[in-house]
């Protein structure tokens, strides 16, 4: 079932839990801070912990969040989301088709920008060029945002790069080495970790929505992925040896991404262009660039104002506004 809803005292209770981190709040504090008594703080515990959160009470220190069920509802992520648009209205599912398919759906419907669908499984996940995004139920996050910037459609590719960085900087902060693959593929040391899809509905000088979809492959195991995807293909989980805890990791990523598209709408892509650069794993490799039927290889030699990667084929320096690339040869 969707779900849609405003904050309410459970989930106000649960944030300031959240916020302490490790650390003790006590129950004085919420009561004073959320204007409830201390039985309603008191009954809202027991409501959370009925909801599978494990809170430790401890006479005369409060209260401790533990553990936070690894569950993307509202309930888990509203608290940690750290913006002021991007989630503020969220479509959770437990099954869609396709999570960007919903939010152009919504999009179309009127949806305001910073809206997102995310679900826990996706029966028809879409990559790019028509390929599919394997999608199995609770285990990795795919989410989509539907955007409405101020932007003419030729622009629109920079807010796909611009979401490569923030991902990245969210799985990097998780404990994985990522880096990026132009444009906008996540890897880890050559693997697969995580795709964006972005789509659009424009006029012909102004965009009027941006749907740009995540899939990270946060816990997913060897035996999620189909044999064929199995040498390409990674988790963060199989990355870095343990379990990410999804909704801390989903929250993460929407908030950095709005931090990103933030930057990205005052100062253009010349203020996140750097940031491009640096965290790609593409640049100074050798590779192999299918784009519209043309097949080039050389040196992916950098990023250029407009996010077009420029490749030193044959002595000439070609400028690829989209396509595949291929890492000719592992680090
Ligand atoms: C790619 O690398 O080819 C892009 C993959 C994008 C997958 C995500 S999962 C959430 C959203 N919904 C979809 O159907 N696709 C995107």
């Amino acid at each position: 079932m969707p779900e849609t809803r405003e904050i309410g005292s459970e989930e106000l209770v649960l944030g300031f839990l959240a916020e302490a981190g490790d650390e003790f709040v006590s129950g004085e504090v919420i009561s004073d801070k959320l204007g409830l008594s201390r039985a309603a703080v008191w009954k809202h515990v027991e409501a959370l912990r009925g909801h599978g959160y494990r809170i430790d009470a401890v006479p005369a220190r409060g209260y401790r969040l533990r553990e936070i069920p690894d569950r993307l509802t509202a309930l888990e992520l509203r608290p940690l989301l750290g913006t002021h648009d991007l989630g503020q209205v969220l479509h959770c599912f437990g099954e869609v088709a396709s999570t960007n398919d919903l939010a152009k759906q919504l999009a179309e419907e009127g949806a305001g920008h910073g809206e997102v669908v995310i679900a826990e499984c996706q029966t028809a996940g879409r990559g790019r060029r028509g390929r599919g995004w394997v999608s199995p139920p609770g285990r990795n996050v795919y989410f989509s945002a539907v955007l409405r910037p101020e932007l003419p459609p030729h622009r629109a590719p920079e807010l796909t790069l611009v979401a490569a960085v923030a991902l990245c900087h969210a799985v990097r902060r998780a404990g994985v080495d990522a880096g990026i693959k132009w444009p906008n593929d996540l890897v880890a040391g050559d693997r697969k970790l995580c795709g964006i899809l972005t789509e659009l509905a424009a006029d012909p000088d102004q965009i009027q929505w941006v749907v740009l979809g995540a899939g990270v492959n946060v816990n997913a195991t060897a035996a999620d992925f189909p044999e064929e995807l199995r040498g390409s293909a990674t988790s963060m989980a199989l990355e870095r040896g343990q379990p990410v805890p999804r909704a801390l990791f989903a929250a993460a990523a929407l908030t950095l991404l709005e931090e990103w598209l933030d930057r990205h709408a005052e100062g253009g892509f010349a203020a996140v262009r750097d940031e491009w650069r640096a965290l790609s794993d593409t640049l100074g490799r050798e590779v192999r660039v299918l784009a519209g039927g043309r097949d080039l290889e050389g040196l992916a030699e950098d990023l250029d104002q407009t996010g077009a990667l420029l490749v030193r084929a044959g002595g000439r320096l070609e400028r690829v506004h989209s396509g595949d690339v291929e890492h000719l040869r592992t680090r």
